[in-house]
């Protein structure tokens, strides 16, 4: 069962703009019953009002209660897709201890709390797609942050864990790592995502695309930039050739001022 199509229930996190816009516009396109979830209440609002959606406003950790209720008691599909970048991570920089803290709840323990608020009722349905919107970070890694790699790698590393352990019991799980993608938090990732993301950037709708694609051929890893298979290759087959690269365009990066 595809789980996108007419009357599925689906709740994107994080969907008052970027990304979880386009992925909930589009679940509405297939005849999804939609929850746009977003810190951000009027964002989550105008987006809902536009897909003809059900707005659930708030954090991203606590929404699967009052979304499976906005959605007449059951969910298909749960997109966790809310996200947030901090810089830092370098010797001589302040230790940004909240930026770390808020990097682990957002970016990987609203994940694990979600899947648990969602499994018991998956499991007893055998049937329930988790999708994490993770990033090519999450893969590789991110040149001049430590939290948003570290925990990108912890939410590949939990989505991994989910679908090894429930797809023999009906979980399909999807983790999408894409690089640079046009959205605000682009914008805000400043020289170094000028550097290694904005030049092969894609548009949010680009991601959604990848998203179905990956859904039609049962996939769990989507790449939206298709060269980051490469890369990843590279980095298992090679660490200290890859890690010299990656070296030298975190020299180029500091050059840049
Ligand atoms: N833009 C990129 O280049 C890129 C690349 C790879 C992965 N990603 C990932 O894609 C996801 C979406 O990011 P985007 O680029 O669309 O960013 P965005 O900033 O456009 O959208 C993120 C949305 O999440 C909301 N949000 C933040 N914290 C939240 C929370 N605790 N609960 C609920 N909502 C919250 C924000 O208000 C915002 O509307 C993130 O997980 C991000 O890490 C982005």
């Amino acid at each position: 069962m595809v789980q996108a199509e007419q009357g599925a229930k689906v709740v994107v996190t994080g969907a008052g703009g970027g990304i979880g816009a386009a992925v909930a516009r589009r679940f509405a396109d297939r005849g999804a019953q939609v929850v746009v979830n977003d810190l951000d209440a009027g964002r989550a609002k105008s987006v809902a009002d536009e897909i003809g959606g059900v707005a659930v406003p708030g954090d991203a950790s606590s929404v699967v209660e009052e979304a499976r209720e906005a959605l007449g008691g059951t969910i298909d599909v749960y997109c966790a897709n809310a996200g947030v970048g901090r810089d830092g991570g370098r010797p001589g920089e302040p230790l940004d201890e909240q930026g770390w803290a808020l990097s682990w709840d957002v970016n990987v323990m609203a994940h694990v709390r979600a899947a648990h608020a969602l499994l018991p009722d998956w499991l007893e349905r055998g049937s329930g797609r988790f999708v994490s919107t993770v990033s090519a970070a999450g893969l590789l890694t991110m040149i001049g942050t430590a939290p948003y790699s570290v925990t990108k790698h912890g939410a590949y590393a939990f989505a991994e864990w989910l679908s090894l352990t429930y797809r023999h019991r009906g979980v399909k799980v999807h983790a999408i790592c894409p690089q640079g993608v046009r959205t605000d938090m682009l914008d805000a990732s400043g020289s170094a995502g000028d550097l290694v993301l904005r030049p092969t950037a894609i548009e949010p709708d680009d991601v959604a695309d990848a998203l179905f694609r990956g859904i039609e051929e049962d996939r769990f890893l989507i790449l939206p930039h298709p060269e980051v298979a490469e890369y990843y290759r590279a980095r298992a087959a090679e660490p200290d050739r890859w890690l010299s690269g990656m070296n030298r365009i975190q020299q180029q990066w500091e050059a840049t001022g």
